[in-house]
């Protein structure tokens, strides 16, 4: 079938503009944070000690060095959540409290009350024969429970009870088996198979979405079936596992891209379908959530495709940085993990309605430059399910409190992936970190925090219940097919299809209200083929009535080789907007000069870019900060 995403897109949008009702009122919150187990003084062998558990049921990592811990999300009573947590210190072999070792999913109890053993938190993959858990994979993020509640993903694994909840007495580590999830790519089905990453299952149990990294610094999306092989003839394992099979990959052959050129003209096709990290489902599981191309300039945003029509809802468009992302069951509302508020990201993404053309250059910087190392500056915001518009930017779900150490908005805490909602869409669970040395400490102007949580630990898990709502039944599972529409199979053996690439030269973006953009489009000089520098002068530019923009804007990148994802961009400003905001977009003398690596997110500038919207100033970051 081939579906003419223009018309789509140009009818979901009208739909959209035209349906969507008046945004919420804030609501409010009640915030405690779940219990986990108590933390081991040290990670040395034997340093989890009768004193420190009485009940022997194992000690956690204080630290976050390892970056192990993970919470997760609830099973289907609401009463639990389940996490990955780093197990330390237990006594050696064969003492049989040795099992309370390294990475293992955790159910904590969400509603004050414990397990039979006073416990509030089990382990479900402690001490799980070895015969039961061949082969595991040591992957172990992202902890989901499956709908049927006797199931959990945890990484590239499927741990299953057996037909009995999980959190049931009866689901015991003899009766627990853990099985790898493999991908198949080569033709005869032969070796280790694809490197998936951040696995997404929908909310049918069955299919999953995920991303994947490219060798050359890129990432693509997909979307398959999970299917049981309890026998397999090929591949890396061999033993029973999960294969993924019937796959697709997350790109139209038969759409436009996000940019396309037409002669002398360029234009932006906002219907594009342009996946560029895979970040779940909607609450019925009828859109896939993502982070797209973005549609200003600087701004990465949330974005949901429908799996049959490709329709394109823009969920977010605040200037800062959104990632990690989470649909309520009812359908009706999303957390998602952002920096708006922090102003880290404004001095390059505030102008509002730049379209995004630097990008072309610019966008993995970017996305790079809000972090500082493993600190996130993010925290959990409430959206309703039509998003980001006019004036409404969701609410901050821990934005109330004394701002104190270790209080719920104290901003040394930082959330993290992922958020989630309880099945009756009254409760969320997100879990923060706090900031440590040396995104804290030493050069850096920000005082290293003392932990507040038990033992000093660096993470936390909170519960936020919604207070003033009802319990709401999910929306019914929307029944999949195996193969997207507007998708590409991938079997074993296929490769990927080929990216539209832009030609360079010079061309006309005509503004959506007036004016227009000359644009040049240089071609890459590191033989890397594609775009290598793009340079943007604004004529009385409009997309959106009322924000007018004046000026120029030229950025060129080079990439760092060896290392793909490590980005250095030539950048030089000068933009004035005017209209509804009066604001200026420039850099200093000699320009801004950025150095960043997408996989470490550590900021390296000589130069300024400053952002200055009605009077307000947003600078950059200082160095490692
Ligand atoms: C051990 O269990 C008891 C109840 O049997 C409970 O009160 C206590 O909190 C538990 N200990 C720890 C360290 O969690
Ligand atoms: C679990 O099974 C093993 C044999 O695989 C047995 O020795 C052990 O007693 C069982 N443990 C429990 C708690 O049932
Ligand atoms: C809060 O933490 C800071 C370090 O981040 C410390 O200097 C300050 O004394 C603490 N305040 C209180 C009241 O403990
Ligand atoms: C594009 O290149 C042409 C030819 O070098 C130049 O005259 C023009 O100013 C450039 N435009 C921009 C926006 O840089
Ligand atoms: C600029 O665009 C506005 C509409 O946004 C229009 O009213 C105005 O006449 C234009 N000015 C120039 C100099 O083109």
């Amino acid at each position: 079938m081939h579906l003419d995403s223009r018309a789509i897109g140009f009818g979901a949008l009208l739909g959209a503009a035209l349906a969507a009702p008046p945004p919420p009122d804030p609501e409010p919150f009640e915030i405690v944070e779940l219990p986990l187990p108590p933390v081991a003084p040290t990670d040395a062998v034997g340093a989890c000690t009768a004193e420190v558990n009485p009940n022997g049921t194992g000690c956690i990592r204080r630290d976050m060095t390892s970056q192990e811990f993970q919470g997760g999300d609830f099973t289907p009573d609401g009463n639990h959540v389940v996490a990955n947590v780093e197990f330390v210190g237990a006594p050696a072999d064969p003492d049989p409290l040795s099992i309370y070792t390294g990475e293992q999913l955790i159910l904590v109890k969400a509603d004050g009350t414990t397990f039979p053993n006073g416990d509030p938190w089990k382990c479900l993959s402690c001490g799980v024969p070895a015969e039961n858990a061949l082969s595991i994979d040591p992957q172990r993020d992202y902890p989901h429970v499956l709908r049927s509640g006797d199931k959990a993903l945890w990484g590239h694994n499927i741990l299953d009870c057996g037909g009995v909840d999980l959190t049931s007495d009866e689901c015991t580590p003899n009766r627990t088996h853990i099985y790898p999830i493999h991908w198949p790519i080569a033709a005869d089905g032969s070796g280790s198979g694809g490197a998936p990453r951040e696995l997404r299952l929908h909310p049918d149990d069955v299919h999953m979405g995920w991303s994947s990294f490219t060798a050359d610094g890129g990432q693509n999306c997909f979307f398959g079936r999970l299917e049981f092989n309890a026998n397999p003839a090929t591949g890396v394992p061999l033993v029973p596992r999960y294969d993924l099979v019937d796959v697709n990959v997350l790109r139209s052959p038969n759409g436009e891209p996000h940019l396309v050129t037409d002669g002398t003209e360029i234009r932006i096709n906002e219907d594009a379908i342009s996946v560029g990290e895979l970040r779940g489902w909607s609450g019925a599981g009828d859109e896939i959530l993502y982070i797209g191309s973005p549609l200003e300039a600087n701004n990465i945003d949330l974005l949901a495709v429908h799996v049959i029509t490709g329709a394109i809802r823009r969920l977010t468009s605040h200037p800062e940085y959104v990632d990690p992302a989470s649909f309520s069951r009812d359908n009706k509302w999303f957390v998602a993990m952002d920096t708006r508020g922090t102003d880290r990201q404004m001095w390059m993404s505030g102008m509002r309605w730049i379209p995004p053309l630097i990008d072309i250059v610019s966008v993995s910087v970017a996305a790079s430059t809000r972090n500082n190392g493993v600190r996130r500056f993010f925290q959990p915001i409430l959206i309703d399910r039509d998003g980001d518009r006019d004036e409404y930017f969701g609410q901050q779900i821990n934005g109330e409190g004394d701002g104190s150490n270790g209080s719920v908005n104290d901003p040394n805490w930082n959330g993290r992936a992922d958020p989630a909602f309880s099945p009756d869409s009254t409760k969320i669970v997100y879990w923060q970190a706090l900031v440590v040395s040396p995104a804290c400490g030493g050069s850096n102007p920000l005082p290293c925090p003392v932990s507040t949580a038990q033992g000093g630990r660096e993470y936390r898990l909170m519960l936020a219940r919604r207070i003033s709502r009802q319990p709401k039944a999910p929306a019914s599972v929307f029944d999949i097919p195996d193969y997207i529409p507007w998708a590409t199979p991938f079997p074993p053996g296929a490769s990927l299809p080929e990216t539209y690439s832009l030609e360079p030269g010079q061309y006309t973006l005509q503004g959506k209200i007036s004016g227009v953009a000359s644009v040049n489009l240089t071609a890459d000089t590191q033989g890397l083929g594609g775009i290598g520098a793009v340079s943007v002068a604004y004529s009385n530019y409009s997309d959106r009535q009322g924000y007018i923009l004046n000026g120029h804007e030229e950025v060129s990148r080079e990439i760092l080789l060896p290392n793909p994802w490590n980005n250095r961009v030539e950048w030089y400003s000068d933009i004035v907007q005017t209209g509804v905001v009066s604001g200026t977009k420039k850099t200093g003398p000699g320009g801004f000069q950025l150095e960043i690596d997408v996989m470490t997110n550590i900021f390296s500038a000589t130069g300024t870019l400053t952002t200055t919207l009605d009077g307000v100033v947003y600078e950059q970051p200082a160095n490692g900060t």
